[in-house]
């Protein structure tokens, strides 16, 4: 890999965080800012394509996400639908392989069904790889991962980090060389646990519906500047 190809992140993860209070602050509802977060994420995913990002990572409802008002989730849900019906012939034409990390179970059976089908029409793509975590929780992920291996009577002295990496919702993709957050927050909120050990990590104020392409570009030349050393020096 040259060094110019070293300062682009090859997988990119966000925590697109925000949408709550970018409503709130012009008197518009949460789905609204929802919604807005939505349509931002459109320029973001061909922003990766043209920064030549490989694998990118979105974190759009997490196992946390459910203790809020039922009306927001229904809502989120249903937000997540149309999207697949709205987006999902453009992206599969675009080369883009939709992957889901989390839990199908659990959500209703029209949302599941969808993203089966994202997942399913998009497989043999490879000019991007968008992983959807939607349902998606970290400790939930390594606790399924722990019961799957069991499940699979793997013996103690077998299990090394590439075997639970690769029980992980993940396995298809590296870590995450580079993690965004948006809206000030510094925390992971359950996010890629167990994959992020030696992620980059890079926060700004901006809430997630103004999370442009500039800045989006700021966040991989920030990426550009940083030394990684993996423990070594
Ligand atoms: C992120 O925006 C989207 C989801 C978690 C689904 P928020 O809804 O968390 O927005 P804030 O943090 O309340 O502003
Ligand atoms: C993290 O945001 C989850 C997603 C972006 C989907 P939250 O808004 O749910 O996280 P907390 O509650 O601020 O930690
Ligand atoms: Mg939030």
């Amino acid at each position: 890999m040259s060094e110019e190809e070293k300062r682009i992140p090859r997988h990119i993860a966000i925590i697109m965080d925000g949408n709550g209070r970018w409503a709130q602050s012009r008197g518009l509802t949460r789905i609204e800012g929802h919604k807005a977060g939505t349509e931002n994420l459109r320029q973001i995913i061909r922003a990766s394509v043209d920064f030549n990002v490989k694998y990118l990572t979105i974190y759009a409802f997490s196992t946390e996400n459910w203790g809020r008002p039922k009306d927001e989730v229904k809502g989120l849900m249903t937000i997540l639908e149309s999207v697949i019906d709205r987006e999902l012939n453009e992206l599969n034409a675009e080369g883009v392989r939709i992957c889901h990390l989390g839990r199908l179970e659990s959500m209703p059976v029209k949302t599941s069904r969808k993203i089966e089908h994202a997942v399913e029409v998009t497989r043999h793509n490879d000019r991007l790889i968008l992983n959807i975590a939607w349902n998606y929780g970290g400790r939930d992920e390594i606790v399924h991962a722990i019961q799957q291996i069991i499940k699979a009577g793997i013996p103690a002295e077998k299990i090394t980090e590439e075997l639970v990496s690769c029980y992980m919702f993940t396995c298809d993709s590296p870590d995450p060389d580079l993690i965004i957050r948006t809206s000030g927050e510094m925390r992971l909120s359950n996010f890629l646990i167990w994959q992020s050990a030696y992620s980059e990590w890079y926060a700004t104020p901006t809430l997630w519906p103004d999370f442009n392409k500039q800045e989006y570009q700021k966040a991989i030349d920030a990426y550009g500047q940083r030394k990684r050393r993996f423990g070594k020096i």
